[in-house]
């Protein structure tokens, strides 16, 4: 299951994103926000981090106005791997190296036409594992050192 969720800030790149989704065979669940209000980004990052954290969903997108606000709440949940993309190169890297189980994008700096691409190249990269595995393990342990109390 796929999930996305954006602020007023991503609401229109938001629907684009779906749409795309949608037109390459993915099943994507939209945990809203659903229109133009003024809302907390914080409460539709908690929604996404929350369940890819839990094990209910496996991947998701978050879009706030600059991406900032929703990457910083999404990487506040264990075993989620939030990436800030911005270009192609940066949306390839966020799977070949951190297998990024999240990306999130500004919905006030980028275009469709690239956000769209972005996605496309994410989807479609692979993770490269190896040296950038022992990486992601470490990052993990450092939850586990959080979660009991040891840092
Ligand atoms: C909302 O105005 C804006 O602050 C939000 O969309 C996001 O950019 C926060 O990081």
């Amino acid at each position: 299951m796929f999930l996305i969720a954006s602020d007023h800030g991503g609401l229109d790149l938001k629907e684009h994103i779906k749409a795309y989704l949608k037109e390459r065979g993915i099943e994507v669940r939209d945990l809203g926000t659903d229109n133009g209000d003024s809302v907390d980004y914080p409460d539709f990052g908690e929604r996404v981090g929350k369940a890819i954290s839990i094990g209910e969903a496996e991947k998701g997108i978050l879009i706030c106005g600059t991406g900032i606000g929703m990457s910083i709440v999404a990487n506040k949940f264990p075993g989620v791997r939030a990436a800030l993309i911005w270009d192609e190169f940066t949306a390839r890297m966020s799977k070949e190296h951190n297998n990024a189980n999240v990306v999130v994008m500004g919905g006030r700096t980028l275009s469709e036409e690239k956000a769209e691409r972005m996605v496309g190249i994410w989807l479609d990269s692979k993770f490269e594992g190896g040296r950038h595995q022992k990486r992601l393990d470490k990052i993990s342990q450092i939850e586990d050192d959080i979660r009991a109390g040891r840092l």
